[in-house]
């Protein structure tokens, strides 16, 4: 919970945030009644109360209340072309006309994976889903089945979505001293911590080390190219490429867990590192805006959930490979192309230049994250460099970042809470430096709460 309204600043913010967004408030009191808390993604909900929006266009969304905000984060990054882009929205309408889903084999699902095989040179045939998190789920699934090993070694506090096995070590293990163990929440089931390993990002030597004595009970590694919720930043050089080299010498499968960061590389950003993973798990942009999720890799692999495989993988799902939702997903892979992977990670390059020179100019020490169209902001003194750095951040500047959030909004920029923010297509200069100025207009606001709460982030 955020104590922030013990400070006057954090009270005057708050109270501007009420005054602006009174419906979104009426309507989370309601919410209330229905929704356990208001809310049904934990993502969307910040204190005092998320803002209700009503209606996307383009960059720009527009809530409850009438305001008008620049759209900085996407639904978490699967809005590559913001909201309601024209070509798209002709594709699903065109499809809604059809029939959303027919329940069964669609030409569109071929063509779909044909030009994710295209587009991705490691993806040699692909299988459907709804999200992103049965794209890991069904990518560790394979790849027990493929390798009849159990085991699986993911990053401490990598997000790989909602299944049990990717909830191990969401968070860093609490403990801050030594290499971090598996953890998770009482929820999920004890039994299931003895398959998963745990090293931190970007420590190559710890997973050689589990490779070494676990390597014949491991089936896969499963990492993100950049690594996202623990904290936005970039596998150190070679990491990626040692990693490739481990798993090979162990016969182990390499999951590259292309969810978030897809959109940063017109083939996947593994291959800016120029590796070759086994798997990717896919979602968020190739769905178009609509729910999604795939795992595509080595035709040898994939092929165990062909129904023809001796003894194949069951994978179904009702809305598996949905028309609607592969004919948006089409139309806006092919408008996401090299140009404008390229142009909007430029963007992103002058937003993230503009938010360090405010940091600097107005003596504060804060670290911006990430790379092309996505980028996080830390209140740290120094650069994370593990996602025990970055928890650790995120606590002690708890009150501060979910002000700036707020402050943010009030001055119309709609960002994650977490302090992400992504980009979009349609957005131009112009939105960049609008955000620029919000956000230097914001730490002005909140220097002086700064100066009294998180002295130690003065540089001066
Ligand atoms: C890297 C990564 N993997 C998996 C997922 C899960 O995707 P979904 O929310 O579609 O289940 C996410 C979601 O944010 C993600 O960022």
């Amino acid at each position: 919970m955020n104590n922030y309204e013990s400070h006057e600043i954090g009270r005057d913010i708050v109270e501007r945030y009420r005054k602006k967004t009174g419906q979104s408030g009426r309507h989370f009191e309601a919410a209330k009644n229905w929704l356990p808390g208001g809310e049904t993604r934990r993502a969307s909900y910040f204190t005092p109360y998320p803002t209700f929006m009503e209606k996307g266009e383009g960059c720009y969304l527009y809530d409850c209340d009438g305001n008008t905000y620049i759209d900085m984060q996407n639904n978490y990054t699967s809005l590559i072309h913001g909201h309601a882009h024209p070509r798209v929205t002709e594709a699903a309408k065109s499809q809604m006309e059809k029939g959303v889903v027919l329940g069964s084999a669609a030409e569109i699902q071929y063509r779909h994976a044909e030009y994710l095989c295209n587009r991705i040179p490691c993806v040699e045939a692909v299988r459907y889903g709804n999200s992103g998190t049965e794209a890991t789920l069904f990518a560790m699934r394979v790849a027990r089945g493929f390798t009849g090993k159990e085991g699986i070694l993911k990053m401490d506090g990598g997000y790989h979505g909602m299944h049990d096995y990717a909830q191990v070590n969401i968070f860093p293990e609490p403990k801050t001293e030594g290499l971090p163990e598996p953890w998770a929440e009482p929820w999920i089931p004890r039994n299931l911590l003895k398959d998963i390993y745990i090293a931190p990002y970007n420590d190559l030597e710890t997973v050689e080390d589990i490779l070494k004595k676990h390597g014949a009970q491991i089936a896969a590694v499963i990492i993100e190219p950049m690594f996202s919720a623990g904290g936005l930043f970039l596998p150190e050089p070679g990491y990626l490429q040692g990693m490739r080299e481990l798993t090979e010498q162990y016969g182990i499968l390499l999951i590259l867990d292309e969810v978030m960061m897809f959109r940063l590389q017109y083939g996947g950003l593994h291959t800016h590192y120029g590796i070759t993973p086994d798997i990717v798990a896919l979602g968020k942009i190739i769905g178009g805006g609509f729910p999604v999720g795939a795992i595509g890799g080595r035709r040898d692999i994939m092929e165990l959930f062909s129904p023809d495989y001796p003894h194949p993988i069951f994978h179904s799902g009702t809305f598996n490979g949905n028309n609607i939702t592969l004919v948006a997903g089409l139309a806006t892979l092919e408008l996401y192309d090299e140009a404008a992977v390229e142009r909007i990670n430029s963007l992103g390059d002058r937003l993230r230049e503009g938010f360090e020179k405010s940091i600097q100019n107005l003596g504060i020490k804060g670290q911006v994250t990430g790379m092309g169209s996505l980028m996080t902001v830390h209140w740290r003194e120094d650069m994370p460099k593990t996602a025990r750095d970055t928890f650790e951040g995120l606590l002690t500047a708890w009150d501060l970042a979910g002000l700036f959030h707020l402050e943010m909004l009030n001055r119309g920029i709609f960002s994650a809470s977490r302090g992400m923010y992504v980009l979009s297509t349609p957005m131009t200069e112009k939105e960049i430096d609008t955000a620029i100025e919000a956000f230097t207009g914001t730490l002005e606001v909140l220097r002086p709460y700064i100066a009294d709460t998180l002295p130690q982030l003065l540089t001066t």
